[in-house]
């Protein structure tokens, strides 16, 4: 089985100088990152597979059927569950931090009841949960659509029960009239998209239009960072912010537990940051496949350079979710209704979007260890409205390429 890959495709170029170390592997044997560094140079083609090891590596890691698999069938059956089980069907979908996917479900003929599952928190990563909160409200966006699409009116009660913060929400659902919508219709094509957007600007208007998708969500506001010397200076804050992670031994390894580097993991674990979702341009990709599995350090420098050279340096906006307190339980999972009300909103647009957190995961780590913020007060400084603060960050711009499926645990794992 031989599959030729051309990197003269569109894009692949986008890795043919890039800015990564060069092989310093102790063996001195080609690892992923490596390759990354290095192809392109000279090839016109590359031949994957076809024989011995590498032909077995391309079918153990997904070289050719990424996107496809039972990790993968949560994305085609959504629709399919007319009852109160089918809202759980479609928040499973949500973004949510780290692809932890931190939630259970509890449901009758007409309630869900969402709760946080403390055993998917990122540590360190996300020291005071406040993504781990984002995420499930996004999951109860998602419910509240599916909720409206299929004929139910859906009553939200946030944290309905004082004596158990692990209880996020409860849905009452009650019949009513079908109401479809162009969000509800996004929900199986919204992905994280982390490739290159072109240097095409989002027009304002379509970047309101993107904001005002507040509707019953009290507390939360966004804030656009568009011109040049704005997304200059929150890009370069960023960059610095995911430098000190890479720099946190203990952040890092909490990022890169959440890793899924072989098919096999995919397939067990059904959760976690895969090499398909990575926004690399198709020869990249199976490249980094095929080679050996990256080390936790050179997986950390590989996303230094693409929080450099890609993510940063294509963003066309960026948008700021503020709060007036970030801490609150209520206003992140409002924030997170937010969030993914406007992902897919610009997934209707045509937009690429990809959330970046790195800048406040460094405030909140700062607070967990008793240390001054180095980060707060330069993103309060951007963010310039008093009296709010920074919940979350994500780029949007137009994608060079499309988002992949990025794995999920069945509807059969997550509800009790
Ligand atoms: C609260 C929150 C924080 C996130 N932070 C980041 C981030 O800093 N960088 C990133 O690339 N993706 C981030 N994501 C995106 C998730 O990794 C992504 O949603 C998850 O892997 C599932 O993939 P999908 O969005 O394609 O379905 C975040 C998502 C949420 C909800």
């Amino acid at each position: 089985m031989t599959a030729i890959i051309d990197p003269l495709d569109a894009d692949a170029g986008l890795l043919r100088e890039p800015a990564i170390a060069p092989p310093a592997d102790e063996t001195g044997s080609m690892t992923r990152r490596s390759m990354l560094h290095h192809v392109g140079v000279g090839a016109a083609t590359v031949i994957v597979a076809g024989i011995g090891a590498g032909s077995y590596r391309v079918f153990d890691n997904g070289v050719l059927d990424a996107g496809h698999g039972s990790a993968y069938d949560p994305w085609t059956n959504w629709r399919n569950d007319p009852t109160s089980l089918g809202t759980v069907a479609a928040a499973i979908l949500a973004a949510n931090p780290h692809n932890t996917q931190p939630w259970i479900f509890h449901v009758t003929a007409d309630t869900v009841d969402l709760f946080s599952d403390p055993s998917r928190r990122a540590g360190t990563l996300d020291a005071l949960e406040r993504e781990h909160h984002i995420g499930l409200g996004c999951a109860l966006e998602n419910l509240v659509l599916a909720a409206l699409a299929r004929g139910f009116q859906p009553d939200v009660i946030l944290l309905p029960d004082v004596t158990d913060p692990t209880h996020v929400a409860t849905v009452r659902l009650t019949a009513g009239n079908k109401v479809p919508s162009s969000l509800y219709d996004a929900i199986g094509d919204r992905h994280s998209n982390r490739g290159p957007y072109t240097a095409t600007t989002v027009p304002a208007d379509v970047l309101s239009t993107l904001g005002s998708v507040t509707a019953g969500l009290d507390g939360v506001d966004i804030r656009w960072f568009t011109t040049p010397a704005d997304r200059a200076a929150l890009g370069a804050l960023v960059i610095d912010a995911t430098q000190a992670i890479v720099d946190d031994v203990e952040q890092s390894n909490d990022s890169y537990t959440w890793l899924r580097m072989a098919r096999d993991d995919i397939d067990t674990h059904r959760d976690g940051l895969t090499l398909d979702t990575q926004g690399l341009s198709p020869v990249i990709l199976a490249l980094a496949k095929i080679l050996p599995a990256t080390s936790r350090t050179a997986g950390d420098s590989f996303w230094l350079n693409q929080t450099r050279t890609v993510h940063t340096a294509t963003a066309a906006a960026y948008g700021v979710i503020t709060v007036a307190d970030p801490a609150d339980p209520t206003l992140r999972l409002v924030g997170g209704r937010l969030l993914q009300r406007i992902h897919l909103a610009a997934t209707v647009a045509g937009l690429g979007l990809q959330h970046m957190n790195q800048i406040t995961e460094r405030v909140d780590r700062d607070t967990q260890l008793g240390q001054p913020s180095t980060f707060g007060p330069k993103m309060e400084a951007l963010v310039a409205q008093p009296g709010r603060h920074a919940l979350s960050t994500f780029r949007i711009g137009h994608p060079v390429r499309a988002g992949r499926l990025s794995p999920r645990r069945p509807v059969s794992q997550v509800t009790r």
